[in-house]
């Protein structure tokens, strides 16, 4: 099996555009700034989307994955357009996984709309319900004999502005153990896909505020070369071989940032992670895991 993980691609509304930021606040003029910095590099992200799936067809990918942070602030037209970009993978559970990441549920107000949920609802599928523990999270997809992909949570609405720590939770923990110990899942290799990164570039732990609380417990359940933890939120891609404390990690950057583009071809074996390459969208291998 081939799963083509990209993650970040941030689509980004140009919020100079957006009629209530035209009320002149000093405030919003100067958030605007940082935003057209924003804005520029996410200026294509919707053809650089396009061009990822182009490449998944064109590289016989399996699965798509997309490890969160599909918007930059969760605005709904953001998410209509990250869904238009994916085209019709946005409705196929078969060939396509997504998660949140922080950036999707961004304020209170698409958190409680359900942004997320509403604009990727064909997608939010599990094939063994029996192990969901908070709404559809463990979303478990068994695909063909050997491999099982398991998408969780970890964004969650920042009680403070700035602060961008992921927890999954001992609910979703506990569902992801019980999930592991299912006898259809012990041929199989786990991808779990979750925003926050375990580990840095480095191999450490990210900071207090960014990172991912509880990656020690994720680690106790997914170690070892039949699993892998796809994630996101670090703008960066990078890969850390499996041992036997912790899974493979496979960190997607951010796919679109412009000047930085990319995502990891993934390959699936025997119910063991193969390794992976790094790519960029419309070209070759530009290096190998
Ligand atoms: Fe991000
Ligand atoms: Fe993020």
């Amino acid at each position: 099996m081939r799963i083509l993980h990209c993650s970040d691609v941030h689509v980004t509304l140009d919020y100079l555009k957006l009629p209530l930021l035209k009320l002149g606040w000093r405030r919003w003029i100067a958030l605007g700034e940082l935003w057209r910095g924003r804005a520029r590099a996410y200026s294509e992200a919707g053809d650089t989307i396009r061009q990822i799936v182009r490449d998944f067809h064109s590289l016989g990918a399996d699965h798509l994955i997309v490890s969160g942070d599909l918007t930059a602030y969760a605005l709904p037209g953001e998410f209509e357009g990250a869904r238009a970009a994916l085209g019709e993978l946005a409705s196929d559970p078969r060939r396509c996984t997504v998660i949140p990441g922080n950036h999707d549920v961004y304020t209170p107000g698409a958190y409680r709309d359900q942004r997320f949920e509403r604009t990727f609802q064909p997608l939010l599928r599990s094939d063994l319900p029996e192990y969901q523990r908070e709404g559809i999270w463990p979303m478990v997809r068994l695909w063909g004999e050997d491999v099982a992909i398991i998408g969780l949570k970890s964004a969650r609405v920042p009680a403070v502005p700035g602060l961008s720590f992921g927890v999954i939770g001992r609910r979703q923990l506990g569902g992801l153990r019980d999930a592991v110990n299912d006898p259809r899942l012990s041929e199989r290799a786990v991808v779990v896909v979750v925003h926050h990164a375990p580990l840095t570039r480095r191999g450490r732990r990210d900071k207090l505020h960014h990172g991912l609380a509880d990656k020690d417990a994720l680690f106790r359940i997914a170690r070892g070369p039949r699993f892998a933890v796809l994630h996101g939120h670090i703008h960066q891609r990078y890969h850390h071989a499996a041992t036997e404390t912790r899974p493979h990690l496979f960190g997607a950057g951010s796919s679109t940032q412009r000047g930085r583009e990319g995502y990891w071809l993934i390959e699936v074996e025997r119910g063991r992670i193969a390794g992976g390459r790094m790519l960029e969208p419309g070209a070759a291998a530009a290096s190998a895991a």
